[in-house]
């Protein structure tokens, strides 16, 4: 048997019909259209507004989604992994509960927390379980509900973040020079003071407390986050370029987390990058926190084409980041 490598063969995605719009923020708060559009770039944002509706209500339906698009037998489905920062409870895990929903008979299902980067970093966890020889077909969900922490009177917050989920396929294959080819990842655990939920946790359970003193929302020193971020993705994807002899010119897609349009900017003027080569939708979405790569490569999946070079970065609490080396292997149609 040849070396096995991990493909997406499908990408699955969904949004909530519900617009947030900047019109919209700035009833709310004391913001505007042109500060939001001018420092970050979201024009509208999805919100999942219905009661009882969690993040696992999302995953399902991008898996649903990616499944009916690709043909697949669910009961030929080894693994589900959920990546998110917003579980629809503490436990049991969002992914046991996708599923189930999906019935899917043959598997084994986990959540998997690193932020944005949990898309990535699950990727090529899934990537490595299919390179093995041990599984050959894996569902890799990115899924936020990130309306559910956003405090909605904090303008420097509540302005940048939206709900979604996008799914892939990952599945086994002996072709070569296809799938995932590289990955730099890197947690430099310095960025709890920067970025973090205060309570909820077992640090800080809730309480009475901690619900009048609104603890339980997004907190967020904005500006040190968007250093830390632009300097790790550029490093990470010129680090990622150079270990695999890519020049600017044989990369075909940069696909970003898409947490700000200037921070997207930033990083693709260091890795000397054009903006035409790189996926951005946050214009629409917002910051869908794991959800924001897979749902790029939802939207926009019709532009990549069987053999497309695709780099994907991310960057989030933790500090998280890192950068892969990812080769299309179909391609896209809608
Ligand atoms: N509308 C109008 N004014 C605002 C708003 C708003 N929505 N938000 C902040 N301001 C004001 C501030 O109060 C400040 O006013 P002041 O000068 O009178 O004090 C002024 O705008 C400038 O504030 P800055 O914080 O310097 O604005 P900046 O240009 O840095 O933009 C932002 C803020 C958008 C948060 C930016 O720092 C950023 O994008 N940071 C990174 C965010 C990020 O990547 N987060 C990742 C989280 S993902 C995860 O893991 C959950």
């Amino acid at each position: 048997m040849g070396k096995l490598n991990a493909v997406i063969t499908g990408v699955g995605g969904y949004v909530p019909d519900y617009i947030l719009t900047n019109e919209e923020l700035s009833r709310m708060v004391d913001t505007s259209d042109e500060w939001i559009m001018a420092r970050v770039g979201i024009k509208e944002r999805r919100i999942l507004k219905e009661d009882g509706l969690g993040t696992s209500y999302m995953a399902r339906k991008a898996a649903k989604q990616l499944l009916e698009k690709t043909g697949v037998d669910p009961n030929s489905i080894d693994a589900l992994i959920v990546s998110t920062t917003t579980p629809d409870y503490k436990f049991p895990s969002t992914a046991s509960i996708v599923l189930g929903k999906l019935g899917l008979k043959n598997a084994f299902a986990f959540d998997f927390s690193a932020a944005c980067c949990g898309f990535l970093y699950s990727l090529d966890v899934a990537a490595s379980m299919i390179q093995s020889g041990r599984y050959k077909k894996i569902i890799v969900i990115g899924a936020d509900k990130m309306s559910s922490m956003v405090d909605y009177t904090d303008r420097q917050t509540c302005v940048l973040f939206g709900d979604g989920a996008g799914a892939v396929l990952l599945e086994s294959t002996e072709e070569e020079g296809v799938g995932v080819q590289d990955a730099f990842f890197r947690t430099d655990g310095k960025g709890l003071p920067f970025l973090h939920m205060k309570a909820g946790g077992s640090v800080c359970p809730p309480s009475r407390f901690t619900v009048d003193h609104r603890l339980h929302y997004i907190y967020q020193e904005g500006r040190t986050v968007f250093r830390y971020a632009v300097t790790s993705m550029g490093d990470d994807v010129k680090k990622i370029m150079e270990d695999n002899h890519l020049t600017a010119d044989d990369v075909n897609w940069v696909v970003p987390h898409e947490a700000n349009l200037r921070i997207i900017e930033a990083v693709t003027k260091r890795v000397e990058i054009p903006m035409e080569k790189v996926m951005v939708n946050i214009e629409r979405y917002g910051n869908t926190s794991a959800a924001t790569i897979p749902l790029a490569l939802w939207d926009l999946e019709e532009q990549l084409k069987k053999g497309d070079n695709v780099i994907m970065t991310a960057f989030g609490a933790g500090f998280v980041h890192g950068a892969s080396y990812y080769k299309w292997a179909y391609d896209g149609h809608k």
